[in-house]
């Protein structure tokens, strides 16, 4: 992360044009079907220690109880909470150029891609893979992410995977354990022993650094009875799941996901009826990736339909070198408002409070008093403006825990 350029003593921001809380009803276009998204005109926010201490209308910005050491004046523009990106692969090394090309002169995005990107990470010393990590959270924090899930899942081997959740815990709270991404070469035809050996050496070496199991529950990756295995070894550890499933097909990854009580589903490109309405019962979020069907050039799921059944819908840029090398969150939002059906004020709290959902975390994603101070300062009036003006570089300031990067 870069250094923090502000103290982090008691700041007040001031004259913010609409400030998003996700805490009470909007005052715009509404958000469907709860009153998710809200919003304050005219409003101030008050930081103390790493905290939101405050919020309420700029007019009442001096009633609180200790003055400021900082004020800043917003000048009217936006205020929204921080992105939180809950999916993403960001321990890896080389990239999939090459193959990006090809797949845009016609050639279908299949999961063997990812074994390339094994080789070319175990190949990678851990100071490499260490630096190109933080280059993308650099890059991320500029675009408004402060909270990032960072799965493994290109080692593949016992030493390799150990490393990937050892340098993704240096970073992040929010680690995930994906020895079952896919069944590496030299597992080719025994997919079951390599099941083993995820649920076995590999999950004792992986499981301390990690928070989260996850498994791409899909045909070419991982069978329904194989990604059960893993996730139940992984529950057994004290790992809490999360599943990878519907991307490249309709397959019953979604069930299972709501069967074990999975805190997201991640993609969803391809839902059946039935699994609609297991979500919509269920705890379980849906993390949609717009990211992929854009650089897989898939058909984008239909948001509209999920949130009008009473999905609970997540955003997230699933940075990858394979599907979705974007780690651009006004991008994604841009895109699920453009071609998944969503208002701006939806893709927006997907991105923030349904990524907190997502990762089962509520001290994140909502600008309400004692959360996070994380916040994203816009160079615009409105958070319609990140879906309005698509790929404008809109983010003109962001703190982390109260101090402004
Ligand atoms: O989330 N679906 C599986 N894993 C990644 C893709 C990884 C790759 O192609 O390298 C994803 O899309
Ligand atoms: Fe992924």
């Amino acid at each position: 992360m870069s250094a923090p350029s502000t103290s982090s003593g008691i700041q007040l921001i001031t004259n913010i044009g609409e400030l998003t809380t996700n805490v009470g009803p909007s005052t715009g276009s509404g958000i469907h079907p709860e009153d998710r998204g809200g919003t304050i005109p005219d409003a101030a926010v008050l930081i103390e220690d790493g905290r939101i201490a405050w919020v309420g209308p700029s007019t009442s910005a001096g009633t609180h109880s200790r003055p400021a050491d900082e004020v800043m004046d917003a000048g009217g523009r936006a205020v929204i909470p921080g992105f939180v990106d809950s999916h993403s692969h960001l321990v890896f090394g080389g990239d999939r150029a090459a193959e990006f090309e090809a797949r845009m002169a016609g050639q279908k995005y299949a999961a063997g891609g990812i074994r390339s990107t094994v080789a070319a990470t175990r190949a990678a010393t851990d100071d490499e893979l260490r630096a190109r990590l933080r280059g993308f959270l650099d890059e991320m924090l500029a675009q408004g992410t402060t909270t990032v899930e960072i799965k493994s899942g290109y080692g593949l081997d016992v030493a390799t995977e150990e490393r990937l959740v050892r340098l993704a815990a240096e970073v992040t709270d929010e680690v995930t354990f994906l020895g079952a991404h896919v069944v590496p070469a030299e597992y080719a035809d025994r997919a079951d022993d390599y099941v083993d050996l995820v649920i076995g050496e590999m999950l004792d070496a992986c499981a301390p650094h990690a928070k989260w199991i996850d498994v791409f529950c899909e045909t070419g990756a991982f069978t329904v009875p194989q990604s059960r295995r893993v996730l139940e070894a992984g529950i057994a550890r004290g790992l809490m799941p999360r599943v990878h499933a519907s991307q490249l097909g309709p397959g019953e990854g979604v069930q299972l996901a709501v069967e074990l009580g999975a805190a997201s589903v991640d993609h969803g490109t391809y839902l059946t009826d039935d699994d609609v309405a297991a979500l919509a019962a269920s705890d379980t979020v849906l993390t949609l990736l717009p990211g992929v069907e854009f650089s897989t050039r898939q058909p984008y799921p239909d948001a509209r339909r999920l949130i009008d059944a009473g999905v609970t819908v997540a955003l997230a840029c699933d940075t990858n070198p394979g599907s979705s090398f974007t780690s651009s969150m006004p991008f994604c939002i841009a895109v699920a408002v453009r071609e998944m059906g969503m208002t701006t004020a939806e893709a927006v709290w997907a991105a923030t409070a349904g990524g907190a959902a997502a990762l089962r975390r509520d001290d994140v994603g909502v600008i309400a008093p004692g959360k996070r101070a994380d916040l994203v300062l816009l160079d615009a009036p409105t958070r319609v403006h990140l879906a309005y003006r698509p790929g404008v570089p809109l983010v003109a300031g962001v703190w982390k825990d109260g101090v402004r990067r």
